[in-house]
């Protein structure tokens, strides 16, 4: 059996093919839980402590909703709020908190900054987005496509846009799982190296490959899924311009979308901006899981937290 008590989850490379799909098998079963209205207090009297050093809507709302499903409290810190946004170092602050909470969840800029609170503090630390990674957004990502497909190895996921935190994370988890990936970035945007390495490295193992190109038509040929994410990140807002000149042949409309499978879903992690990396007609169509998908980062949270907590 899987054993993650205490481990943290910083960028999903070092979580194994069957760490992961432990997880997302318990995020299905505490989906059907509270459908049921069952009750489960798994993680009664324990905290989660949040920082924010960006906005956020789902990862906020799924992780505090989600440990108060479980019995648990969350505490929502403001990285402007606490001292760390006076200059009070990570070291620090990652030793004072973990006197006084079991876990904590971090959003912000630098990747570094999250190691190096998991690295100095005793309690397991969860990425909660970085300018490179996003791991918890690709769990909910796998669990939205196994619940649809039954199945992930195999699958081809396409991926059209900027090659950013979303899409290393979605790379990463779709190599772990054995299912193939594929990205069209314009240049200058294609996902790191470094990380494109490890994931393929991972992926030879699974028998999947991933691929990157710089047109949309050959990513989505034939793919089972179709992602997209905004072209401007956070923390980037000052290169909207040029984005939006840089991505605008790397829209997700029908007539991409054409070239998917017919039962192709359509994912996105959102905040999503209508017209511009996707068509209405697309996101709002009959085959975007985008809400469900959004839902699972709850489910899934909740199934991380009671396997590292519990
Ligand atoms: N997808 C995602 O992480 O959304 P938020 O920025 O709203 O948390
Ligand atoms: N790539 C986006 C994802 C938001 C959830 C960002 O970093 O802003």
């Amino acid at each position: 059996a899987v054993n993650v008590k205490g481990k943290s989850l910083l960028t999903l490379l070092d979580w194994s093919k069957e760490e992961i799909e432990a997880v997302l098998q318990k995020g299905i079963e505490l989906k059907r839980e509270r459908k049921e209205g069952k009750l489960n207090t798994s993680l009664n009297g324990q905290t989660l402590g949040l920082i924010f050093e960006k906005s956020s809507t789902r990862t906020r709302v799924s992780f505090e909703a989600g440990m108060i499903q479980l019995g648990g409290n969350a505490l929502y810190l403001n990285g402007q709020d606490l001292q760390i946004g006076r200059g009070e170092s990570i070291h620090d602050t990652a030793k004072v908190l973990s006197e006084f909470i079991d876990a904590i969840m971090i959003r912000t800029f630098e990747h570094s900054k999250v190691e190096e609170l998991a690295k100095y503090g005793s309690i397991p630390v969860i990425n909660g987005l970085t300018d490179e990674f996003h791991p918890c957004q690709a769990l909910a990502d796998l669990m939205t496509i196994y619940e649809e497909k039954g199945t992930l190895k195999g699958l081809k996921v396409a991926y059209i846009g900027d090659g950013n935190n979303v899409a290393h994370s979605l790379m990463i988890a779709c190599a772990k799982v054995g299912a193939h990936f594929s990205i069209a970035c314009p240049k200058g945007y294609e996902p790191k190296e470094w990380i494109v390495n490890e994931a393929r490295k991972i992926a030879e193992q699974q028998d999947a490959n991933i691929t990157i190109v710089e047109n949309s038509i050959e990513a989505v040929q034939d793919s089972d899924a179709v992602y997209t994410d905004v072209w401007t990140s956070m923390g980037q807002e000052a290169e909207n311009d040029i984005r939006l000149k840089a991505f605008s042949n790397y829209q997700v409309n029908d007539e991409l979308v054409k070239h998917a499978k017919d039962d192709y879903l359509f994912l996105h992690c959102l905040p999503a901006h209508r017209e511009e990396e996707v068509t209405a007609s697309v996101i709002d169509g009959e085959n975007s899981y985008v809400f469900q998908q959004a839902g699972n980062r709850m489910h899934v949270q909740k199934a991380l937290l009671q396997l590292i907590l519990g």
